[in-house]
């Protein structure tokens, strides 16, 4: 029985010999092209070399899909073009992963972070941020009493200069945010409607809008922080207006300075990251910052800081330019005309009005304004 096992394993190995004689050997293993594909990228089949290329060559001429594959393949592999510029011999990106999108080339990766994450959340972000300012205006109203403002206003809030930088720099970010909303959101807004050589002709002028009045904005917004910097400097008070959202919620509004708590996170956050995020990585699609390499790459990262920037600050934006029409009874004069009521000012800065009164801080900075009808003299502490 044990001679007759052993005889079968004899034939059963000597069968397997053979075969592996036969297999042909293995392909050396090639070390993945730097910046190619992963390891285990399995490139799709080869289309069979039919009649569908060459109905590819009649239908798209030029669209040489195989060509393509190579050197999609290559890794960035630079050729030769004669087009001036930068990286212009490399026809397909390296393959990259930005956040929330696929490893794939650099730029189908930026274009699904483009339109899987920029446009839908971007989008529904400013819908919520809108429906919720909506929502507050007919639950809560505009806030404030309607205060005599008999005659002249009575304290200077905003001098002629700080209007004029206020206005030229919310103007700017008025236009700037029409014109990114509808380069964004125009696809699906406007085109389904325009019908495409109208909707070209509007997005290519307010494209060209965008480019010019980016850098306008990018000085006004530097004129703002600094104009308005020193009182937005945080102080101990502002902390209780934080615990009491301000007394936005209760109506009986918590004391403060020149700017609340909520004006001076609108600034750091609004005016000062974002605005300068939005500015920085403007300059650079606009190629305005000398020596910078304007690599493809380096354009998809400027892109996606600034969509997503432009979009948080539309946010932050919609509420205070709510507050600075309708959301706030008077707020708007005070940035139109630079003036404000005595009451307005103990109603919505108390403490910013007790140092007026107290003679800490001048009711008129610029000479510029109208004269004033005595103040009511400080009331006894
Ligand atoms: C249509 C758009 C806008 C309107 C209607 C508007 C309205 C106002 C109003 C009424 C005030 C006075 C608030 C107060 O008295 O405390 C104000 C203050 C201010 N606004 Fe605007 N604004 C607009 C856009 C902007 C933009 C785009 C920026 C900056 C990117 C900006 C930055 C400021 C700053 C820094 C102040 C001073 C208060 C503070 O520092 O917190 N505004 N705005």
């Amino acid at each position: 029985m044990k001679l007759v096992f052993s005889r079968w394993i004899a034939i059963g190995l000597l069968g397997a010999a053979g075969a592996w004689a036969q297999a042909p050997a293995p392909e050396p293993a090639t070390a993945p092209a730097p910046n190619g594909p992963p390891a285990g990228f399995v490139a799709p089949a080869e289309p069979k070399p039919d009649d569908s290329n060459a109905a590819r060559a009649k239908s798209q001429p030029g669209n040489n899909a195989p060509f393509w594959r190579g050197v999609r393949n290559s890794g960035e592999v630079e050729g030769v073009t004669n087009i001036p510029g930068i990286e212009k011999g490399v026809l397909i990106q390296r393959f990259e992963r930005y956040p929330g999108a696929d490893y794939a080339t650099a730029g189908e990766s930026w274009r699904q972070v483009r339109n899987r994450l920029i446009i839908p959340y971007g989008g529904s972000l400013m819908l919520i941020a809108l429906v919720a300012i909506a929502l507050f205006y007919f639950g809560r109203g505009t806030i404030g009493h309607a205060h005599a403002e008999g005659g002249l206003r009575r304290i200077e809030r905003f001098t002629p200069f700080e209007r004029s930088a206020h206005w030229l720099n919310a103007i700017a970010f008025v236009l700037l945010g029409i014109s990114g909303v509808v380069m964004a959101f125009g696809k699906f807004l406007l085109l389904p409607w325009m019908g495409h050589t109208v909707f070209g002709l509007v997005t290519y002028g307010l494209k060209t809008l965008h480019n010019f009045v980016g850098p306008l904005f990018a000085v006004s917004l530097l004129v703002i922080i600094f104009t308005f910097l020193k009182d937005n400097l945080p102080r101990a008070e502002d902390w209780t207006w934080v615990k009491k959202a301000g007394g936005m919620f209760s109506g009986h509004e918590v004391p403060s300075h020149r700017f609340n708590a909520g004006e001076k996170g609108i600034f750091w956050g609004g005016v000062f990251v974002l605005g300068l995020t939005v500015v920085a990585s403007g300059l650079v699609l606009d190629q305005l910052v000398p020596s910078l390499a304007y690599t493809r790459g380096t354009m998809q990262v400027a892109h996606m800081f600034h969509a997503t920037g432009a979009v948080l600050m539309m946010c932050a934006f919609f509420g205070h330019i709510y507050l600075g029409t309708i959301g706030m009874r008077g707020a708007y004069k005070a940035m139109r005309n630079g003036y404000v009521s005595e009451d307005w000012a103990q109603e919505h800065h108390a403490l910013w009005y007790e140092d007026i009164r107290a003679g800490k801080i001048p009711a008129q900075r610029s000479g510029t304004s109208a004269p004033q009808e005595p103040m009511r003299q400080a009331r006894e502490a």
